[in-house]
């Protein structure tokens, strides 16, 4: 493993020193509440535009669905979006998601009560996306007739779906990167998530995924008293010292998402140097806890996770412990189709099978119009970075392939509007 943490730590070196995009950053006023007429709050949205490739004279919008994270970051690692601008003389805009970065609705009260982080929807930043497009049509000379296409990675990704899917009039076509769109209950089995990151790391070493298989009940018997506990908090310099067994689940919990996150660290380290580790574990999927119930259970034989089943339960619990929340599991199939988006057309879901996300990603052809390309040595969303002479041949046909869809939705938008 010692390689590997050296090499990561290259990498992210490379890339600090490396390239920056540029852009100029704007706020738009949005209401903190599209639908309903109770609250009256508005905040400032951050956005980012580069128009140095545009054809202003109705060049198309390329837009990024922004989603969990400071939308600098997105700027930075969506390389294909700059890299593919210049050929179709595109605007670029990254649109920061609600409640990230610096479009906080109630500045540090944001997360405090429900009262002010309840409007953080998937519905509410797409209804956030669609007033910002619709405002930049009217505002910017020579966008009113722009062909728009959303992008987006992991949650980013979803979004970019979901939005064409329920502002078709808004957004001409999505490529939806390592979208999870079916990491919900009832539809992708929980237990595929945990295999699809046992196999990356078996990729590596079959004797790694044997040593973490065997360290949860290693764990168990060494902090089964005081004495072992004391020694764990020293061995690992653990920041608080364990006292109870709550405390010894917390760091199993931890390290779940550190294994969890290294599998998509490890695989895009793989075929991507330029990558930043620290921001790569911030893109952990937190989501808002409410609508994003994805399962996810681990039986520690085909994968190498403690066991333990899904326990919607206590992932209720827990999120009212932490947000005085109560989720709503069904929200998200409800409201967006779940499996059954044979109505939708124009989107390319792109899936890297190294990723665990894959697993609760469109892997089939829907439509003509409706596109699934699997990337066998992907991990999570390479093909929206730039690209990079250790580009797998997949990778670079996937870049292809969207860039064919993208041509031919902007070209059917200027054909139905006599453009
Ligand atoms: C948050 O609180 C800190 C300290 O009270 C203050 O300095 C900061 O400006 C506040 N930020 C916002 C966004 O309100
Ligand atoms: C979907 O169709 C495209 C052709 O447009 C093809 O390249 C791709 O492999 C198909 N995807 C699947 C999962 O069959």
């Amino acid at each position: 493993m010692k390689w590997l943490v050296l090499q990561v730590i290259l990498a992210s070196l490379l890339l600090h020193f490396g390239y920056a995009y540029k852009y100029e950053t704007y706020f738009y006023k949005q209401k903190v509440d599209h639908f309903s007429f109770v609250d009256p709050d508005s905040y400032s949205q951050r956005y980012l535009i580069n128009d140095e490739s545009w054809d202003s004279d109705g060049g198309p919008i390329f837009f990024y669905a922004g989603n969990e994270g400071d939308i600098t970051w997105f700027a930075e690692n969506t390389g294909f979006m700059w890299d593919i601008a210049p050929e179709f003389n595109a605007l670029i805009i990254f649109a920061e998601h609600r409640y990230y970065g610096v479009s906080l609705p109630y500045g540090n009260k944001s997360f405090t009560e429900p009262k002010y982080s309840g409007y953080l929807t998937s519905e509410q930043a797409l209804a956030d996306f669609a007033e910002l497009i619709s405002y930049l049509r009217i505002a910017l000379p020579g966008a009113k007739n722009s062909a728009v296409i959303a992008f987006g990675g992991s949650y980013g990704g979803m979004l970019a779906a979901w939005f064409r899917m329920k502002y078709p009039h808004v957004v001409q076509g999505s490529i939806a990167a390592s979208a999870p769109i079916l990491q919900f209950i009832d539809i992708t089995p929980c237990e595929k998530f945990g295999q699809v990151v046992t196999a990356d790391f078996a990729r590596e070493s079959s004797q790694c995924v044997e040593v973490i298989r065997n360290s949860w009940a290693a764990i168990d018997a060494v902090t089964a008293d005081e004495v072992g506990m004391n020694w764990l908090t020293g061995a690992w310099k653990l920041c608080q010292p364990l006292k109870t067994q709550k405390d010894v689940q917390k760091v199993k919990e931890y390290l779940t998402d550190v294994w969890t996150n290294l599998a998509m660290v490890v695989c895009t380290h793989l075929t991507e140097p330029t990558l930043e580790p620290k921001a790569l574990l911030e893109e952990l999927f937190a989501g808002a806890c409410t609508e994003m119930v994805m399962p996810m259970c681990y039986d520690g034989v085909k994968d190498f996770f403690e066991p333990s089943p899904w326990d919607f339960k206590a992932y209720a619990t827990k999120c009212y412990e932490s947000w005085n929340i109560y989720p709503r599991p069904l929200m998200a199939p409800m409201i967006y189709g779940g499996k059954d988006i044979s109505a939708a057309s124009n989107i390319v879901f792109s899936n890297g099978l190294l990723d665990p996300w894959s697993t609760g990603g469109v892997m089939w052809n829907v439509s003509d119009s409706v596109v699934s390309i699997i990337i066998p040595e992907g991990a999570h969303h390479l093909d929206l970075r730039s690209s990079n002479p250790d580009d797998p041949q997949s990778v670079i046909d996937a870049r292809i392939l969207e860039k064919k869809y993208i041509s031919t939705w902007i070209e059917s938008y200027k054909s139905e509007n006599e453009i």
